[in-house]
């Protein structure tokens, strides 16, 4: 028995930080958009847990967070539960798109099916907190607000499926990616803190242009001060055509959202590629 599970990339249309939290975290307020873009995931029922990947930078299987999922999962319903599990990824990896999180949502969604666990979509999004905060947007995988950690959310009219280039500039951090930026993060810094109204309007309006226009993530200046070549990007994607730009959560990738009829499409793509080579055309997942 075999199942195969499209898992999807997430940007942050906003991300505003709105407190410390006693447990070391800092609670957030999001804009969450699933995009078209989607590792796959195939899960075949076998005696014993395993992972592999087509990507030589991942995590051994142990460390990765689909199969941490699944021992999760296992744990919960009191039995082991073996399975071949098998990622083609396509999402660029600790880039700020929660690959890794769709992964693992995917693996907690597929085994729950494979295995008929039936597990509800609530205690599927306890353990999915458990694995990390952006799994349990990555279940519901539709446009939200999500507060606190990531995991209270709130459904939003779904965004219009506008063209969207990804660039991840290949930096390198001085300790774990979002642990960083976060230490990094001053709030007296901020100087233009997202409008998480003015976005949901634009939402509801399905208004392209002030989607993109209104992208704000208070942890981009914190990341651009680390490695400037973010905001030069950013610049050029703007330069070039783009109607918006914005970091997605911790970075490294900037999104730019284009025009629907998708005629800056080169020159956006080509300014992007002055700074990287990992760029990735795909659309908001409506
Ligand atoms: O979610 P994850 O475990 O990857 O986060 C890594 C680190 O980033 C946390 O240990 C914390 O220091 C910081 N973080 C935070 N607030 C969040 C998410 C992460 O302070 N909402």
């Amino acid at each position: 028995m075999s199942l195969q599970v499209q898992a999807y990339a997430k940007v942050n249309l906003t991300l505003d930080v709105v407190g410390r939290r006693p447990d070391g975290y800092h609670n957030l307020a999001m804009v969450m958009q699933p995009l078209a873009l989607y590792d796959q995931v195939t899960l075949r029922s076998a005696e014993r847990l395993a992972l592999e990947t087509d990507h030589a930078d991942l995590a051994a299987a142990e460390g990765n967070l689909a199969y941490r999922a699944a021992l999760l999962l296992a744990e919960a319903v009191g039995r082991p539960l073996g399975a071949h599990i098998t990622i083609t990824k396509r999402i660029p990896i600790s880039a700020g798109l929660a690959g890794g999180s769709a992964n693992a949502a995917a693996a907690l969604l597929g085994l729950n099916q494979l295995y008929h666990l039936g597990l509800g979509p609530e205690r599927l999004a306890g353990l999915a907190l458990q694995l990390g905060s952006d799994v349990p947007f990555c279940l519901l995988n539709r446009t939200a607000l999500a507060g606190r950690r990531g995991e209270r959310l709130t459904l939003l009219p779904p965004a219009p499926a506008l063209p969207v280039v990804l660039a991840t500039p290949r930096v390198t951090w001085s300790g774990p990616k979002t642990a960083t930026v976060f230490r990094h993060y001053r709030a007296d810094l901020v100087e233009r803190r997202p409008d998480q109204d003015a976005m949901i309007r634009a939402l509801a309006a399905g208004d392209g242009l002030a989607i993109a226009q209104r992208m704000s993530n208070v942890l981009e200046p914190v990341a651009v001060s680390l490695h400037p070549v973010i905001g030069q990007l950013k610049e050029a994607l703007l330069e070039a055509g783009a109607l918006g730009a914005s970091m997605s959560g911790a970075g490294p990738t900037v999104l730019a959202i284009l025009p629907p009829d998708g005629a800056v499409r080169a020159q956006v793509v080509a300014a992007a590629r002055r700074f990287t080579d990992l760029v990735v055309e795909t659309e908001l997942l409506r």
